[in-house]
């Protein structure tokens, strides 16, 4: 068996994995970047709006602070959003200094617009290519430090011995052929969940493994019920269903119209109107169509006619043109939208530095979970891979150059290697069969709007699906092992979905971004904790922990 040894084992190639990296090697220890996909296959190249950042002399880290607490629904972890707030806009200036190019104000500045339930305008962007712009950057910047990066390669197990992380059990793409990597410390930063819904603006590989691997490794996993929808992804034609149309294309004043031609967010949230936080502007989106104020084909309108055609082609430019592609000129016509599957806010429980409840575990960006409460404000997930990606690659660095390595349980390496292999050409079930169905039961009963009986149905349906899962079978393959990749990831899926469930059940209350019909109040005498999850000898233990509030304490529901 091949085996692979590192110092630090950064496991995910977006913004926070390729972040952890840089720093983790920037302090002399050995470093290896593993990728299930090609490098560039994350959600972050696919970021569009914006990076948040209190640069103005006008804004302060106090402003943001506050801004994403209250859009949060006081389920933040307050401490870790004040390092958010206070150090990203160093991460902004490193950006520029290893070549970011950032959208300029007349005056040279980098320009910002607002999002949404921000107080200030304070997300600066690169036209709506941030994620992008970051990202080609962030990967030069990590190729310089002399990293050493792996695609196409999947990791199915992290090796835990005694409470502490020794390594991990993966899997190269071609040929399956199975990798022994043992390493010191090892960085979770694997992105999110949005597979598990049937529309979603997220890539393929958001299936959830950073989540499954750490609960499976006995971390602590939290809020699982808070699911972002997005409120505005395309709905038509059929080929963009679900794709993202940005968030600044309301930040630079499109307006939401249903087809009775009324604005209809006065009626939701006549203040902050489109820029409301995303949860009430996906609801309200949600309500007029289920209301019969709906398009023909089940979305609102996005409407930016009047705003001049000049800043629609310079600000919102791959969006104009990929839109014209299919035949709506945003300058001269609205285009159909409603929400879709977009972000996980619950994941992995971190500490200031990523830690985790394993020794020699860490976790940054959307697979942790803390930082948003029970809903992210736009253009904060960047910052946050930035911010706890630079975060938990200096922690587990340090932590690598402390600690020794652990020595080898072959039994354990063996066991995982039996287990995967054991999938091939044994079983009867087809995992795209498993996985659509999944999708199909998560956008149904566990979407922007869920009620009790609908999250116990969804509850029955998984369980029968991760009891059908275990005959889901795999040829052999001595080629590139998409299926057996794809077969991992659900089972990875079912886990992930299982948690977010049972938590939906659980929090008989709505909060954020989890809003059940049937308990519509917010409930702070009960609900202001986190619903955690651990596994404890193979047994699904849930419980709940406070929520740590250090500046901001919750004024009554609405506050
Ligand atoms: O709408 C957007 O551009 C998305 C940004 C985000 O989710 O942070």
């Amino acid at each position: 068996m091949e085996v692979v040894t590192t110092d630090v084992l950064v496991i995910g190639c977006g913004a926070a994995g390729l972040r952890a990296a840089i720093e983790a090697a920037e302090q002399s220890v050995d470093v290896l970047l593993v990728t299930k996909g090609r490098i560039g296959a994350a959600a972050t190249p696919m970021a569009e709006g914006g990076v948040n950042a209190a640069i103005d002399p006008r804004d302060s880290w106090e402003k943001h602070f506050e801004d994403t607490v209250r859009a949060g629904a006081f389920l933040n972890e307050q401490h870790l959003v004040e390092v958010l707030v206070k150090e990203i806009p160093s991460r902004i200036y490193e950006l520029e200094e290893w070549g970011a190019v950032f959208s300029r104000r007349s005056d040279g500045l980098i320009a910002q617009r607002r999002f949404g339930k921000q107080s200030f305008p304070r997300t600066c962007f690169a036209s709506d290519r941030t994620g992008h712009e970051i990202f080609t950057v962030l990967l030069s910047q990590a190729l310089r430090t002399g990293i050493e990066i792996i695609e196409n390669c999947f990791v199915s197990k992290l090796l835990v011995a005694e409470g502490r992380v020794w390594g991990a059990v993966a899997w190269r793409l071609r040929g399956w052929t199975p990798v022994l990597i043992r390493a010191k410390a090892v960085v979770l930063a694997t992105g999110g969940a949005g597979q598990l819904y049937e529309i979603t603006t997220t890539p393929i590989e958001s299936t959830g493994d950073g989540i499954a691997l750490a609960l499976e490794a006995g971390a602590e996993v939290m809020d699982m019920e808070m699911f972002q929808f997005h409120p505005t992804g395309a709905v038509w034609p059929p080929p963009i269903r679900g794709l993202l149309i940005t968030e600044a294309a309301r930040g630079e004043g499109g307006i939401l119209v249903n087809k009775l031609g009324e604005r209809f967010m006065k009626r939701y949230a006549p203040r902050e109107m489109e820029l409301a936080a995303r949860d009430v502007v996906a609801r309200a989106i949600w309500r007029e169509v289920r209301e019969g104020r709906g398009t023909e084909h089940g979305g609102v309108y996005l409407d930016l006619r009047h705003v001049p055609c000049d800043v629609i082609r310079t600000r919102l430019s791959s969006t104009y043109r990929w839109l014209l592609r299919y035949g709506i000129d945003l300058c001269r016509e609205p285009v159909e939208v409603s929400p879709t599957a977009h972000y996980i806010m619950g994941g992995v429980r971190i500490g200031p530095w990523g830690e985790t409840s394993v020794k020699g575990l860490f976790a940054a960006g959307e697979v942790s979970a803390g930082v948003h409460g029970a809903n992210r404000v736009g253009g904060n997930s960047l910052a946050e891979c930035l911010v706890f990606g630079a975060r938990s690659g200096l922690a587990a660095a340090r932590y690598a150059r402390e600690h020794g390595y652990a020595p080898v349980d072959r039994g354990a390496v063996e066991a995982e290697v039996r287990r995967i292999e054991g999938f091939e050409g044994k079983g009867s079930v087809d995992p795209e069969d498993v996985r659509a169905e999944l999708r199909s039961i998560m956008w149904r009963y566990v979407g922007v709007v869920r009620s009790g009986a609908g999250l116990g149905q969804a509850l029955k349906e998984v369980l029968r699906l991760r009891e059908m899962a275990r005959l889901m079978r795999v040829e052999p393959v001595n080629t590139y092992a998409v299926e057996n990749l794809r077969l991992l990831e659900t089972l990875n899926m079912l886990r992930v979905a299982e948690l977010m469930i049972r938590a939906a059940i659980a929090r008989d209350e709505s909060r954020g971004a989890h809003y059940r019909e049937d308990r519509p109040q917010r409930d702070d005498s009960k609900w202001l904790r986190h619903i955690v999850f651990r596994l404890d000898g193979g047994v699904l233990r849930q419980y709940l922990a406070p929520v740590t509030i250090t500046r901001l304490p919750p004024r009554g529901a609405g506050a």
